[in-house]
């Protein structure tokens, strides 16, 4: 397709970094480890979030060799594969470098200004965000044509597609190498430019952004969870807000809104449910089993 980077440019991948040991960070780290066979090194702040992280990774491993998708050999080689530090001098021989920290711009910002000192000069440096400028994230950089967005969806292991953000200083071998990574990955790549949302999020901002609009002006909660329900969409927009996490969810909506204000809502309502927690109360095993009502007293207008 045109505008598709030359492949030849592509950079051979022999060890994977992780920025961020959080439910997204793992669920890639995972997929990566599976997929590249190759090491995958995940950090965080401190020891108690990596070894989380750590445990979340083992655990799908367990799960996938309980299931019979993976061989036992397959299965101690993915956990030797895998490791946990708070040494980002881990990250000296990684060629492929992905983040997924808190969405905040500056929080980014000086993650990559520092993951820069510890990565060799060819690494090539990947970010996550949802919805942030992928050019503004890398404003710290040394070398900011070796950062690329790649922008997975949630569940990781299901979501077949990857957004690979084009940022203006990104350059060709940044972009072939993402473009590699993702078919190696088994992944849908789509290139997309540098703007707000990128492709999905634009889209899917609108629809849970006005979802929102409808109980901050009035619909009760559960008159709008149920029709959209019944509408048979997989998941209604609040269980999509708390599969992606609450905190994120208002963090998009948010961005288009200072991006788009005449387009997209801001809800104080979602900045609420953040604050709180959750929307819904679950069994043990995840399962809906209602509203959480201190929620919904928060939110019902
Ligand atoms: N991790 C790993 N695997 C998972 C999973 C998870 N969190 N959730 C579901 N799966 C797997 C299950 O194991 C199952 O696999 P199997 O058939 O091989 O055993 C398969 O997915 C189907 O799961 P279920 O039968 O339990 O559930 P559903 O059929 O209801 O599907 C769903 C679950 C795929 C999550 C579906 O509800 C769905 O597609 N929801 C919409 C998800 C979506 O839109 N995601 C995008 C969010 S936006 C985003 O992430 C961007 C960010 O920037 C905000």
């Amino acid at each position: 397709p045109a505008g598709a980077p030359d492949k030849a440019l592509a950079k051979k991948v022999t060890k994977v970094g992780v920025i961020g040991a959080g439910l997204m960070a793992s669920q890639f780290a995972l997929l990566f480890v599976r997929r590249l066979q190759v090491p995958v090194v995940i950090t965080d702040l401190d020891q108690s979030r990596v070894d989380k992280g750590l445990e979340y990774i083992r655990g799908e491993i367990a799960t996938l060799l309980s299931k019979g998708r993976i061989s036992s050999d397959e299965s101690n080689r993915l956990n030797a594969l895998v490791s946990g530090t708070t040494d980002k001098a881990e990250f000296a021989d990684a060629d492929w470098v992905i983040e997924a920290v808190f969405e905040e711009l500056g929080v980014k910002q000086d993650v990559f200004a520092e993951i820069e000192k510890h990565v060799s000069e060819t690494a090539v440096l990947a970010t996550n965000t949802s919805s942030l400028s992928v050019e503004q994230i890398g404003a710290k950089l040394a070398h900011p044509e070796r950062l690329v967005g790649f922008h997975f969806f949630n569940p990781v292991a299901v979501m077949p597609l990857i957004e690979v953000v084009n940022a203006p200083a990104t350059d060709e071998a940044t972009l072939a190498t993402a473009m590699g990574v993702a078919a190696k990955l088994k992944k849908t790549a789509v290139i997309t430019r540098d703007t707000p949302g990128f492709v999905v999020n634009r889209v899917l901002a609108k629809v849970l952004g006005e979802a929102m609009h409808a109980v901050d002006t009035g619909t009760p909660f559960e008159v709008m969870n149920h029709a959209l329900d019944r509408f048979g969409l997989p998941m209604t927009p609040f269980e999509l807000l708390e599969l992606v996490g609450l905190k994120v969810g208002a963090h998009v909506l948010d961005t288009h809104h200072a991006a788009f204000p005449d387009r997209f809502f801001e809800s104080t309502n979602l900045h609420a449910l953040a604050e709180h927690g959750r929307i819904f109360d679950r069994d043990d095993k995840g399962k809906i089993k209602g509203f959480d009502k201190t929620a919904v007293k928060i939110v019902t207008p």
